[in-house]
């Protein structure tokens, strides 16, 4: 029997968020530069090696399995790797394979990733103003991800809406967006737009929008009870009576979630990130491809763990002052 990974601080790291590819199809203002250099692809984690790689965590004992970028559905052949982990689920090692998505791709691979085994997907949608939508994107098409947000409930698939909320951006649209997830029996979550990366210089289209004063804005629109449920994720949820919807708020900079943090982070090189907020990361690649055994890869994995910070909250003061956090978020795919 294989020893399930605990970390120093008895957390037990059952969920394992790995990103696919470090490339988008879209180039949204809070995440990317107009003119970003992509990684070349021998220092790619091989869909084989990606395989390998996940396999070892859920003999491990990872039970879900998120996959991001990037934009996932933008690496070639995808859906082998998709297909392939869906071993995992038949034999109820895991208990869930699911995906961060733009929806761009979705019209084309909705169906698919159902009969994979995939049965939620989060997209992260930011407003349903055509014009507005290409000035956050700068590249992307709004009708094409509404399509594809039908396709993924028509496939039988839970979509739950990521908006990052943006100040003179989308806070008019709070309640269309709101009415509008309810409509398609939707979930909703809002998050607080973080300092990332470089992502050029030029004006940002949105401001800062603290999700307290979003709590308060749903309070003039609904009735609003307090939901209590932890996720082990970021989010605290409050539900819309008149709904019934579940709407979460996620602000990056609390961490009172960190004391039930129960994921780790691997980058498409095969970087793994103990703490989303923290600059320790080890090298998975190296190990995996120094034998066909998984041996080196389960030693590492567990030096690793054995090395997750308690939390980040330290660390996110600094950056605040800062005002920026040097990692792109589709380098460890949020
Ligand atoms: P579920 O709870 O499974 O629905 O997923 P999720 O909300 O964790 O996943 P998703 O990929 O939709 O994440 C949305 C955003 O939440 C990410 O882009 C991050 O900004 C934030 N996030 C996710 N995990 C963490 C975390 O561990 N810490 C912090 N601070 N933020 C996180
Ligand atoms: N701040 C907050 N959220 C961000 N995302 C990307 N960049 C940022 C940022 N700087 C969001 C995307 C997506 C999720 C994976 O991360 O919109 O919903
Ligand atoms: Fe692509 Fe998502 Fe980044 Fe937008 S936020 S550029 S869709 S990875």
């Amino acid at each position: 029997m294989t020893a399930p990974l605990i970390d120093p601080f008895q957390r037990a790291i059952t969920y394992l968020r790995v990103s696919v590819t470090d490339r988008c199809d879209f180039r949204c203002v809070y995440c990317m530069s107009e003119n970003m250099t992509f990684l070349p692809k021998k220092e790619l984690l091989t869909l084989e090696e990606l395989d390998r790689m996940c396999s070892t965590f859920v003999r491990l004992g990872v039970e879900k399995l998120r996959i991001t970028g990037g934009e996932p559905l933008v690496r070639r052949d995808i859906m082998t790797f998709f297909n392939s982990m869906g071993r995992h689920l038949e034999s109820g090692a895991l208990k869930e394979l699911t995906l961060t998505t733009n929806g761009s791709q979705l019209e084309r691979f909705a169906t698919d990733l159902y009969a994979a085994g995939v049965r939620r997907v989060n997209i992260s949608l930011d407003t349903l103003d055509e014009q507005k939508f290409a000035d956050i994107t700068r590249w992307g098409r709004l009708p094409q991800v509404l399509r594809g947000v039908d396709a993924a409930l028509a496939a039988g698939l839970k979509v739950k809406i990521n908006a990052v909320a943006l100040k003179g951006f989308n806070e008019d649209e709070l309640p269309t967006i709101t009415q509008w997830c309810a409509e398609r029996g939707m979930d909703l979550t809002w998050i607080e737009v973080m300092p990332m990366g470089d992502i050029g210089n030029e004006d940002r289209l949105g401001q800062y929008w603290s999700l307290k004063e979003v709590e308060a804005a749903y309070a003039n629109h609904f009735s609003v009870t307090q939901l209590d449920e932890r996720t082990g994720g970021p989010a605290r949820y409050v539900r819309l009576e008149e709904t019934g919807q579940k709407i979460g708020f996620i602000t990056p900079l609390s961490h009172n979630f960190c004391e039930s943090c129960n994921r780790v982070r691997v980058t498409c090189t095969g970087e793994i990130y103990m703490c989303l907020g923290q600059e320790d990361m080890a090298d998975l690649r190296a190990p995996l491809r120094s034998s066909e055994s998984d041996g080196p890869l389960e030693d590492a994995i567990r030096a690793a763990i054995n090395l997750k910070p308690k939390g980040h909250d330290f660390d996110y003061s600094r950056q605040r002052l800062d005002g920026q956090m040097p990692r792109h978020m589709s380098h460890t795919g949020g």
